[in-house]
């Protein structure tokens, strides 16, 4: 099968906690870019049409001997290089700098001097602020160097090499926190390595519609709804490319959010004229949940009973070969990075909803090139309505692990309400798409309280409210105290059975986002 990459800007991972941001940043400016392991070979780089190459920061040292080295023929490919930190350092270690451990550590905002405006500093003022995070840095350059900039700690604030298309920049270019860089980033690309600018996400609609149509033929292709971004923007572009051949089944386990299996239906019925399996399976769940309290335990069930759901409903349609996943980019880098990045990234395994290999389909997976943003961008670019973009990640376990202890009919009653109205809430206020993700969760405890002249003694629910850009770590979100009031007051005064309202203020970690 023949696919016309587009031009591509490598970011060599040398275990940075920035690598997909920096992937992020070049894929804004319209170049395609993709995270690889600093094992790359020259062989492997020449074969994936790249024009730049960026050589990541990193949390290790080039002075200790184990540090991650890349080959060290990347460096002496006629493709630019741009090397950030850790990446500066090394790339000019190979290229002949001496590079020690300063005496002052640079960590934060930083004055920056700039002493030459062409290529890379093209259009930036004389002075800028950068954000500095290093130890080590660049003692000695040989003559072959420029130095480009320079900070009060740091003479060597950004460097080029004379003779070579390799540029340094000591500093990150690809924080908030450095407001010129994106024009950094920016003259890289396009004074530099020449990119035309050819990815967007309508090109990637049309690339991916074709790539769709050549893997599957005339075949028909079966995809898992759960109403998240992902599965309905998965569905939406598979819909695209073979129409009435998608056959997609939704499953509502019981434990979703207020009217979550309506919103999908609705949805999929308005805009799309898909051939839509709806299973209302939720009395088989809560009966297999029954008397269980364990979150592993609950975690195990569901994607038992699901896979179990899935491989019926599939039955019934003959002849499918072709499974769509609702795969990311992150999940793909995440796992590259375990096995064999520096820093071994540990991922709790949240499989539920994923479908064993051996159910013997062939995986179509048109968002594996993504990250979620870009995924809800593609979804609004296929007239997907706002409430389907824009919502929160969802658990596959969904409610029954916002339920501590055991999952009722009346505690998801309870929950489902209090959830709704603090999102509600949220939304009214204007900060639901500044959040990453918030949800109620129902406590195992009754405490007393006092409603008109008599004593109560009733649940509490727990609201929850992080930011977060890759869930891997969270923050708690400082919501207004107003908000917070007017939710609390909401929740205690409309859902029955409830007589208290907390709010969780933990970051993750050590806490993790969800409860159990
Ligand atoms: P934690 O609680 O591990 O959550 O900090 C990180 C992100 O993962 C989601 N999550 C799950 N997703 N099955 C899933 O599909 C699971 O079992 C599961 N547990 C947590 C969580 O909502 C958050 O977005």
């Amino acid at each position: 099968m023949h696919k016309k990459t587009p031009e591509t800007v490598i970011v060599v991972d040398f275990g940075s906690q920035y690598s997909h941001l920096i992937a992020r940043r070049i894929r804004e400016l319209n170049v395609y870019s993709k995270i690889v392991s600093y094992k790359i070979t020259p062989e492997e780089i020449k074969q994936m049409n790249a024009k730049g190459i960026i050589l990541s920061g990193g949390p290790a040292s080039v002075c200790v001997s184990d540090a991650p080295h890349c080959n060290n023929k990347v460096l002496f490919t006629d493709i630019p290089i741009l090397g950030i930190c850790y990446g500066l350092q090394l790339g000019s270690q190979i290229l002949g700098a001496k590079i020690k451990p300063s005496k002052n550590r640079e960590y934060g905002k930083t004055k920056c001097t700039v002493k030459d405006h062409s290529s890379l500093f093209d259009s930036i003022d004389k002075t800028i602020s950068v954000w500095m995070s290093h130890g080590d840095q660049v003692l000695e350059l040989p003559d072959d160097f420029q130095s480009l900039a320079y900070t009060e700690n740091c003479p060597y604030a950004a460097i080029r090499h004379k003779k070579k298309e390799f540029y340094g920049v000591q500093f990150h270019p690809e924080v908030t926190h450095t407001p010129s860089g994106s024009q950094i980033l920016h003259n890289f690309l396009f004074k530099i390595c020449h990119c035309t600018g050819d990815w967007s996400m309508s090109s990637y609609i049309d690339r991916s519609i074709k790539e769709i149509q050549e893997q599957v033929g005339r075949e028909r292709v079966i995809c898992g709804l759960s109403g998240g971004v992902d599965s309905t923007v998965t569905a939406a572009i598979i819909y695209k490319a073979i129409g009435s051949k998608l056959a997609c089944i939704f499953v509502d386990n019981g434990l979703l959010r207020s009217n979550e299996s309506e919103c999908v239906i609705e949805t999929f019925k308005k805009n799309f004229k898909v051939d839509l399996h709806f299973v209302d399976a939720s009395d088989r769940f809560l009966n297999r949940l029954s008397s269980v309290s364990d979150p592993e335990q609950k975690r195990k069930i569901i994607g038992h009973e699901f896979i179990d759901v899935f491989k019926e409903e599939s039955k019934k349609l003959a002849d499918i070969n072709y499974l769509a996943q609702g795969t990311l980019y992150p999940d793909i880098i995440e796992s590259i990075s375990a096995h064999g990045g520096p820093t071994a990234k540990i991922k709790s395994h949240h499989n539920v909803g994923a479908l064993p290999a051996e159910l013997g389909f062939e995986l179509v997976e048109p968002l594996k090139d993504l990250f979620k943003d870009e995924v809800r961008e593609i979804g609004s670019e296929l007239g997907l309505p706002d409430e389907i973009i824009w919502r929160h990640p969802f658990p596959g376990p969904g409610l029954a692990i916002r339920i501590i202890g055991e999952v009722t009919e009346d505690r998801l009653e309870i929950l489902r309400y209090a959830d709704e109205i603090m999102i509600n809430e949220i939304q009214s206020a204007g900060l639901y798409k500044k959040i990453a993700q918030a949800f109620a969760v129902l406590l195992p405890v009754s405490t007393v309280g006092v409603m008109g002249d008599e004593r109560t003694y009733e649940n509490v629910i727990a609201l929850r409210a992080v930011d977060t850009l890759d869930f891997m770590t969270a923050d708690w979100v400082r919501l207004p105290h107003d908000l917070l009031a007017k939710i609390s007051n909401r929740i205690i005064n409309e859902v029955r059975g409830v007589n208290r309202v907390v709010y969780d203020i933990s970051s993750k970690p050590p806490s993790t986002i969800e409860w159990e």
